[in-house]
């Protein structure tokens, strides 16, 4: 199990501080699939870096605490936080797919850390490395080319490949599915559904895209300017929507079936520089009161463990 508990993460730059996680608080389940959805520039990259404790040099952990399975990472100690990557939590990184190297072979790339961190001898590394492709779906015919040679679901799985070989019990995938076709996304969702049903793996999967993310999530948390917004059942959030944040995300949505015009949120994402008191999605929603501008962040407690933060659900907090 994962806690996060009231954590503040922030970069420093010319121009000033950005809150990137502000307050942030979340419980994540083992063993599910956990959906982390918002708008490009809401903080889930820097909440999944911070997971792992990578965050680019001009970002600091202020306050706050990460747990899991009991043990505050925010604590460790460099040299014992370095034995948890890899092995405890793995990363996809966002874009990933794009920076393979193109000298090597496949096979040659997902052995690499084996050879490297656990000072595996080749051979083993290239036969683990043919297992762990086999676990993506990839067979023999790949293991000698290069990454020019593969379509983009390809590299996308070489890149889960890696991220697995360590046999981690928590991996964070970060927008795994832009760039590719929709076929593809599909058949990647898929590919994280068996990972988590076959090996136990929990997925943290972190998109802007809720459909793709509910098609294969069991929860799903919905992030806006550095906090939560909405925390739920994937279907729950999906078809019982409670935060008008949420409800314009369902409203963006593409219907197939249909040639209305679709209504997306109107306005700005929320600048994280000089970020508002009150609720982060003022500027931004109908359904604001004048006691909105002083909102504190506590979430309202409906069925099911499916948290509001939103003061329009106050009346009903648990
Ligand atoms: N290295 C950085 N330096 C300064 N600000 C950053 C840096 N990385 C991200 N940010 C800012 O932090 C906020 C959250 O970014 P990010 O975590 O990448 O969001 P998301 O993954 O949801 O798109 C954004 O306002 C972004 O501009
Ligand atoms: S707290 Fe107010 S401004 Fe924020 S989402 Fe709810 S109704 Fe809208
Ligand atoms: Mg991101």
């Amino acid at each position: 199990m994962i806690e996060i508990k009231e954590l503040v993460v922030k970069y420093k730059s010319s121009k000033g501080e950005v809150y990137a996680v502000d307050g942030l608080n979340l419980e994540i389940d083992s063993g599910l699939i956990f959906g982390l959805v918002g708008e490009s520039g809401s903080g889930k990259t820097t909440l999944g870096l911070s997971l792992l404790r990578i965050l680019p040099p001009t970002a600091i952990i202020e306050s706050g605490n990460v747990l899991i399975s009991g043990t505050d990472v925010t604590k460790l100690k460099e040299s014992e936080m370095r034995k948890w990557r890899g092995k405890k939590i793995s990363m996809v990184f966002q874009g990933a797919m794009n920076s393979l190297n193109p000298l090597m072979t496949v096979e040659e790339q997902v052995a690499e850390p084996l050879i490297i961190h656990e000072n595996m001898d080749k051979d083993q590394a290239l036969l683990r490395a043919k297992e762990n492709l086999e676990n993506v779906g990839l067979g023999e015919n790949i293991l000698k080319r290069y990454p020019h040679e593969l379509s983009g679901g390809m590299k996308q799985r070489v890149v889960i490949a890696m991220a697995i070989i360590e046999h981690p019990s928590l991996l964070i995938a970060d927008e795994p599915t832009t760039a590719l076709d929709v076929v593809t996304q599909h058949r990647i969702m898929k590919l994280f559904r068996r990972l988590k049903d076959e090996f136990g793996v929990t997925i943290i999967l972190i998109s802007h895209d809720l459909p793709i993310v509910a098609e294969v999530a069991d929860k799903v948390a919905i992030m806006y300017g550095g906090k939560m917004s909405e925390v739920g059942d994937a279907k729950e959030v999906v078809t019982q929507s409670k935060h008008p944040y949420t409800q314009g995300l369902i409203r963006s949505i593409p219907d197939p079936r249909s040639t209305k015009v679709i209504r997306g949120i109107s306005g700005e994402p929320v600048s994280l520089m000089n970020p508002p008191k009150g609720c982060r999605f003022y500027d931004r929603c109908s359904q604001r009161r004048d006691l909105c501008k002083t909102y504190d962040y506590k979430p309202a407690i409906l069925e099911n463990r499916h948290l509001v933060y939103c003061n329009l659900f106050e009346e009903r907090m648990a």
